[in-house]
């Protein structure tokens, strides 16, 4: 197995959901899981296939209440294929099942193969071979390719292709008491075996889905006859060859998909046909496919040497462009937390965008820029629950889906009490910061203040207003104090001797909404004059609240106790929870909320956070601009004490149990120059999150977006220094020393595929050939112009 390839030998019900997680296919647009064609939902396998921003709200009632939740819709299922040998068992039934099954995921290519042979029971053996592909190059086609060789046997060879829009959102097992029928049959139609159709259409958001399917014998004997079978919500036709022992029939069957969201189109029944007639056989398709992989890799390759990581990353970055490629610049969809590979969390959007946008600002900037145009789209609903709130300014749900409410379910499941908890998570205002830090970095990477002026200081200057108007002024503090509400931490949404939710002077958020006030003051000053009066003139920024963003930027409250950094004030008050006892009891506690509440206790009541929080302000600020922070705050001998950050990050460290994959690549950020072998440690832990399913069993349910981002990000901007300032590229690498080397691209400032190749001695940077001015880089006090065409080289230390 190359650093190129994920392979799977054999087949293992119990791994199977992970499996077609990670064999996921996609394009941006939409995606479908690597299920096995001839298999419906069954328990094993789940067929899913998402859309990107393709939701549903439907109602169920839950202990005793109705409640409304809006799901990624799984789409109707446009893989079943399946076979049988002269009149025998088909391929999936009982007693015909694969056997000897290989199945491989070509990264380079996006290309999933899969061999096996079946036995029909009847003593018929057949070698089967498919491959599939979700094309990168036309977004709305895919093609699955199934090669047929009888070993033993000559005779009639039945195969039976089908659309099937009889699918339900039962992807995730504790969700299942919920209503998961999202989609309305519409019917289905077509000549056979050349053009089959389906048209759906989901029951709330009316959203029509078109698939219209080709199947055809490409080589082989040719197809004898072709029957079809139709219901309103499923067809199928089946066609017969004379195989003959030995010699492979070439099944192909190409799809194209449509909803009547797309652009360009007229319906989207009408669309799918059109765009299925104009496709080409699979072996045009694959080559434009691989054409267009290849040139994503081109702009966004990255190259560790170690074998096993580098596979890794690149399945990592692989399910990123197929979450969130080229195409989703052209649609109107946010970073779904568990990307387009399975139902947790409903593909809703969360903060997480926050582990995925510097990616995206340094590969696919124009894919970051419309994941920022997905929020500024929704800022009259948020202005509205800020309103609600009695705020000005613009309050982004924790959850988010179709039309931007909050979509944070009520009450969640845990498993292992059975009990229906309320969800208090929304209580979460740092969803905010993180677009205000996205807006904000995305203007420093790309250097529009076009950007800026046109629609990312309103987003910024409405986020800064609401977190200013959640500060309240306490007389007997002499501080701004932010109150009732949660920080990335999960695990506290309240004080245990106190009724209402919510926690004080939560650390994280009162230290980054200042950061967010000083840099809505910076932005309006940065914006030229026409620009600045103009979107404070249409949100109606007064002076007077201006001057307010800077009271509270200079007087906000940090709590403290023992010398660190407090996650919200009263964090002193709990008590120290025995994590060695838990450990030996409990092995994995990483879900110690949910063994805590099967206690009938809280994490509420301990000093045990779920994931980082006071540490995500190192993640996401350097050691000087936070001291700056609190210097400006009036925190001077907090700023000037050296051992501050050391021994926050210690505290927090022992009393932590990563029940999210973003808390280790936090660490790992944040332990990179004080902790090497901990903070690569702890990259190697969220390298294997999902390949190993580390979170037992979550990944079947979805990729974990952040955290495969997370990764790459940590290699190519935390080891290497690089960050973007003003017009020039700054680098301080401190690579860890089982990292001896690292090369990728990037794209900056105009230069697309700029090369960085990094070791402990030396940096080069290359630009390739172009009419662009030359780069400014710096590094460690050095700097250098390199003219397009040139590389330079640069000492590291
Ligand atoms: C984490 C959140 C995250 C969400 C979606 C949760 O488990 O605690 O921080 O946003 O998953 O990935």
């Amino acid at each position: 197995m190359n650093s190129w390839t994920l392979a799977y030998d054999g087949f293992d019900p119990r791994h199977e959901g992970l499996r077609e997680a990670l064999c996921t296919l996609g394009n941006g647009y939409f995606a479908t899981r690597g299920a096995a064609p001839e298999r419906g939902a069954d328990g094993v396998h789940y067929p899913g296939t998402y859309v990107a921003g393709c939701y549903n709200r439907a109602t169920s009632l839950v202990a005793g209440h109705e409640i409304e939740n809006e799901d990624l819709v799984n789409a109707p299922n446009w893989l079943p294929l399946t076979f049988c040998a002269e009149g025998g068992r088909w391929l999936g039934e009982d007693g015909a099942a694969g056997s000897g099954q290989r199945l491989e995921l070509d990264l380079r290519r996006g290309v999933l193969t899969r061999t096996f042979q079946v036995c029909d029971g009847e003593g018929r053996t057949t070698r089967v071979r498919q491959r599939r592909l979700v094309s990168m190059a036309e977004p709305h086609l895919a093609a699955l390719e199934t090669e047929l060789t009888p070993q033993d046997w000559s005779g009639t060879l039945t195969v039976r292709s089908a659309l099937d829009g009889a699918v339900a959102n039962s992807g995730v097992e504790r969700y299942r008491k919920l209503n998961d029928r999202h989609l309305v049959p519409q019917g289905t139609g077509g000549a056979a075996p050349e053009e089959t159709w389906l048209r759906s259409e989901t029951s709330a958001s009316g959203i029509g889905i078109a698939l219209a399917a080709r199947t055809r014998v490409t080589r082989g004997p040719g197809a004898a006859t072709a029957a079809v079978d139709s219901r309103p919500d499923w067809i199928g036709c089946d066609l017969e060859v004379a195989a003959v022992g030995g010699r492979p029939v070439t099944v192909e069957k190409v799809v194209a998909l449509h909803t009547s969201r797309d652009k360009a189109i007229s319906d989207h029944l009408t669309a799918a046909r059109a765009s299925l007639a104009r496709a080409g056989d699979f072996a045009e398709l694959l080559e434009s496919h691989t054409l267009a992989w290849r040139h994503l890799w081109q702009e966004c390759a990255v190259d560790v040497g170690d074998a096993e990581d580098q596979r890794i990353l690149r399945l990592h970055l692989f399910h990123l462009l197929q979450t969130l490629s080229p195409h989703t610049a052209d649609l109107d969809v946010g970073v779904p937390a568990r990307g387009l590979h399975g139902e947790a969390y409903r593909g809703h959007v969360f903060w997480d965008e926050l582990f995925v946008f510097p990616l995206l600002n340094l590969h696919l900037p124009e894919t970051a820029r419309a994941l920022l145009r997905y929020r500024w789209r929704r800022l009259p609903r948020a202005r509205a629950a800020a309103r609600a709130q009695g705020l000005r300014g613009a309050m982004f749900p924790w959850q988010s889906g179709s039309d931007g409410r909050e979509e944070t379910q009520h009450l969640h499941l845990n498993p292992r009490s059975g009990h229906w908890l309320s969800d208090r998570s929304y209580l979460q205002r740092h969803v905010g910061i993180a677009i205000a830090y996205n807006v904000w970095e995305h203007y420093r990477v790309t250097g529009g203040t076009a950007f800026l002026a046109n629609f990312g200081a309103e987003l910024l200057l409405e986020i800064a207003r609401t977190l200013a108007d959640l500060a309240a002024y306490d007389h007997r503090l002499g501080r701004y104090v932010i109150r009732g509400v949660m920080g990335p931490d999960e695990y506290h949404d309240a004080y245990p001797d106190r009724e209402e939710p919510g926690l004080d002077d939560n650390a994280y958020t009162n230290i980054m909404a200042v950061w967010v006030l000083q840099r809505a003051l910076q932005a309006l000053e940065e914006l030229p004059e026409a620009s600045r009066r103009r979107v404070s003139e249409r949100i109606g920024l007064t002076a007077a609240e201006t001057k307010r963003f800077g009271r509270i930027a200079a007087r906000m409250r940090v709590p403290f106790h023992e010398d660190v950094i407090s996650q919200f004030a009263g964090y002193e008050e709990l008590a120290e929870l025995d994590w060695a006892a838990y450990r030996a009891r409990y092995g994995d506690i990483r879900r110690l909320d949910r063994i805590l509440e099967a206690e009938g206790d809280s994490c509420n009541r301990y000093r045990a956070s779920k994931q980082a929080d006071v540490l995500m302000l190192f993640f996401l600020l350097s050691a000087e601009e936070l001291r700056d922070i609190l210097r400006r705050l009036g925190y001077e001998d907090r700023a000037d004490d050296p051992g501050l950050i050391p021994r926050t990050v210690d505290h927090y460290l022992a009393r932590t149990s990563h029940g999210s994959t973003l808390s280790a690549v936090v660490h790992a950020w944040v332990l990179s120059r004080t902790d090497r072998a901990a903070s690569w440690s702890f990259l190697r832990e969220a390298l294997r999150s999902d390949i190993d399913d580390s979170q037992g069993g979550t990944t079947a349910e979805g990729i974990h977006l952040g955290a495969m981002a997370g990764t790459v990000d940590v290699l190519i901007r935390c080891y290497t220094g690089l960050s973007a300032h003003g017009g020039s590229l700054r680098l301080a690498p401190t690579l860890p020393p089982e990292l001896p080397h690292l090369s990728f691209h990037l794209r900056y400032r105009g230069h697309r595929g700029v090369r960085l190749d990094i070791s402990a001695a030396e940096a080069r940077i290359s630009v390739p050939p172009s009419p662009l001015p030359p780069l400014a880089v710096e590094c460690r006090g050095r700097s250098a112009s390199v003219a397009p065409g040139t590389s330079r080289v640069l000492p590291v230390r």
